[in-house]
């Protein structure tokens, strides 16, 4: 019978035999599946696994902190965390083309990563064993996927941050590619991860640097966190976060409008709200939710960020929009 416990059981016996003595590394992305894969090959193999996070600065408010402190303890990983924020934004510097930003931030990644990786590489010949697994959180769909094709990869350049180049000469641990997400939510939960993690909504790999709509600033960055904590902390209130797929904010960076505030005239940014409900992401439909709740973030995010007067509401579906803006 299938449960929880048996495929944790069964996959930790399957890490102990392949991996043996050696070592393994691993990314983490913060999001869901990196996060269960990491955390069942710790749970077999312990020390011998290393993780690798790579902070890019374009997470959203708290997620680094997850990753850094609370997977840590929950978890005992051994983590080395990467803060290359300011070469992320250096690289991104004057760049407001999508698909140029997902280059960039794909191909940073990827640099950093190895660099990382050679890194734990050098130090575990130091101490004998050798780093020969790379742990990676491929799913069931995600390869059936690949085998049969989306249709949808070339819409936009899909780069998966904790994917990795093809030319390494590691051998995979996927101890997910039988399970499905909601599956791999179970496990993560039966393993003791924090909620925020089992429980996350898709989040895109380039992250907000995708979600601003013009240059990746700092300042932009900032303010973004801002709006979307403040949209992500009103949803979970009233209770929508099973409701609708994912809800991404969106900074129209090189848009204003005049507004009102006080006494005075205002010329700032508008911040969109594209919630969406869907089943795969393949298609998607907008959500119809309550008008108070609409009511309540956008006066929160004209309030308290700095630089924002309007908010709107994305009522497209997919098709003809995506769900992300760019
Ligand atoms: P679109 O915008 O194409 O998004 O309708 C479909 C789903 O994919 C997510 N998305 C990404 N996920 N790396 C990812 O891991 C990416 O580069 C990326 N781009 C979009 C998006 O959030 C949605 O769930």
């Amino acid at each position: 019978t299938w449960t929880t416990g048996n495929v944790i059981e069964e996959q930790v016996a399957a890490i102990r035999e392949q991996v043996g003595t050696k070592r393994a590394i691993c990314g983490l992305s913060g999001g869901v599946d990196s996060a269960v894969a990491a955390a069942l090959v710790q749970k077999a193999i312990g020390s011998q696994l290393t993780c690798v996070y790579v902070d890019h600065g374009l997470m959203r408010k708290g997620e680094t902190e997850q990753v850094e402190k609370d997977f840590v303890a929950a978890t005992g990983v051994q983590l080395k965390v990467v803060d290359a924020q300011e070469r992320f934004l250096t690289a991104l510097a004057g760049v407001s083309d999508p698909e140029e930003k997902r280059k960039i931030i794909g191909r940073e990644f990827i640099r950093v990563f190895e660099q990382a990786q050679a890194e734990i590489v050098a130090e575990g010949a130091a101490d004998g064993e050798p780093v020969e697994f790379l742990v990676q959180g491929t799913l069931y769909p995600d390869i059936v996927e690949s085998g049969g094709g989306t249709g949808t990869a070339n819409i936009k350049s899909h780069h998966n941050v904790g994917g990795l180049p093809e030319d390494l000469e590691f051998k995979l641990v996927e101890p997910l590619r039988q399970l499905f997400k909601d599956e791999v939510r179970m496990v993560g939960q039966e393993l003791g991860l924090p909620a925020e993690i089992v429980q996350r909504q898709p989040f895109p790999g380039p992250g907000l640097g995708i979600r601003i709509v013009g240059e990746v600033t700092r300042e932009r960055l900032d303010l973004l966190r801002e709006a979307d904590a403040i949209a992500r902390e009103e949803l979970t209130a009233a209770g929508l976060d099973a409701e609708i797929w994912q809800c991404p904010v969106v900074l129209l960076a090189d848009v204003r409008s005049v507004g009102v505030q006080g006494d005075g005239r205002t010329y700032g940014h508008p911040i969109v709200l594209r919630p969406v409900s869907s089943e795969d992401a393949m298609t998607a439909d907008w959500t119809r939710m309550p008008y108070d709740v609409l009511a309540r973030i956008s006066t929160r995010i004209t309030n308290e960020v700095r630089d924002v007067n309007r908010v709107v509401l994305d009522v497209t579906s997919k098709p003809p929009g995506t769900i992300e803006w760019e």
